[in-house]
């Protein structure tokens, strides 16, 4: 854990890293986040072992503005709109996502959409432009923990974590972006309310929907919006039989797609999603899933296939 003011060099060592795939907490002008290269599923997987979080939340992919969102996202003009006005800022535009973005499965937990903001602070703007990359933040807090407003906070979070923390000062906002979702059908929900208020927000493009009025995809937890396999999930299985696919842990027979060879459940959680995705597409009726351990990372591996595995 280093604190360094941050600077023209600091910014570019702080690049360096996220293009090496490490995590650097970056300043926004809300919270502190936790950033890395969003394109990086083993860099995104390591976010979310740092934040001890039991489940994986979609993440905030951080980028430069419009263009750089119609990359990743199908922006209905409503969204457009929206993001004309507030960016770069306090605002966070959930999106359905290009299927062509080379933004991570895991960064997006699995979802058909995309989270995206534009940040104001100039910190975070460099950092972005230096990196080359979306980056995948956020709030540099330990799961269930209050954000992050000055650097020194984000210290005591991620205490034990070797990343660097670049500090600008407390954060001017201080409170999360506003988190608004626009469908393909130009319906806006509010998904969390945020440093844009409601009003602001209606003044532009007029009343957002109520949540669960409608079917665009929301935060987890709100309502039924992870991506949920077709194929029937059977968990714990040390073989698969000759109607099933196996998705292998460690060791496992070699024709068979391995969440992690090694065993390492970092790389596993940076698999989890692409691979269920995969052996999906390939159209198998079950999906026979080797035990994972309930350690670490693999607590929120385990809480998502025991979610897959019921969704029905
Ligand atoms: O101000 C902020 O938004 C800060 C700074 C670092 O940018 N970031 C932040 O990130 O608060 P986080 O991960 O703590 O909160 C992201 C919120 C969560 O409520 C998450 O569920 C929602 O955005 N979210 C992200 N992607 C989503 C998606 N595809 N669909 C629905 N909700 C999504
Ligand atoms: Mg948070």
């Amino acid at each position: 854990m280093t604190i360094v003011a941050a600077d023209t060099a600091a910014i570019s060592a702080a690049a360096t890293a996220l293009r090496n795939g490490d995590l650097v907490v970056m300043p926004t002008e809300t919270v502190y986040g936790l950033a890395a290269d969003a394109t990086n599923a083993m860099a995104v997987a390591r976010i979310y072992a740092a934040k001890g979080r039991p489940s994986f939340n979609p993440l905030i992919s951080h980028i430069s503005g419009v263009e750089d969102a119609d990359r990743h996202a199908r922006l209905h003009p409503v969204a457009r709109k929206l993001a004309e006005r507030f960016w770069p800022g306090a605002l966070t535009l959930v999106a359905p996502r290009r299927p062509d973005s080379p933004i991570a499965e895991l960064a997006c937990a699995g979802l058909t959409s995309v989270a995206l903001r534009a940040p104001a602070h100039p910190v975070a703007r460099a950092l972005i432009e230096a990196a080359g990359a979306p980056l995948a933040a956020p709030s540099a807090n330990r799961s269930g923990k209050l954000s992050p407003t000055q650097a020194k906070h984000a210290a005591e979070e991620l205490g034990d974590e070797d990343i660097i923390i670049l500090d600008a000062g407390p954060c001017t906002l201080g409170l999360e972006s506003t988190v608004v979702a626009v469908g393909d059908d130009g319906a806006a929900t509010l998904l969390r309310p945020g440093a844009i208020s409601r009003a602001d927000i209606e003044a532009v493009i007029g009343p957002l929907r109520r949540l669960g009025a409608t079917a665009v995809p929301a935060s987890p937890g709100l309502l039924e919006s992870h991506y949920a396999p077709r194929a029937r999930l059977r968990l714990n299985a040390a073989t698969s039989s000759v109607d099933e696919v196996y998705l292998a842990f460690g060791l496992g027979p070699s024709g068979a797609l391995n969440l992690s060879r090694r065993g390492d459940l970092v790389e596993a959680a940076a698999n989890l999603f692409a691979y269920l995705r995969k052996l999906d597409a390939a159209g198998a009726p079950v999906i026979a899933v080797a035990p994972i351990p309930d350690e670490g990372i693999g607590e929120a591996i385990n809480d998502r296939l025991s979610r897959a595995a019921a969704d029905r």
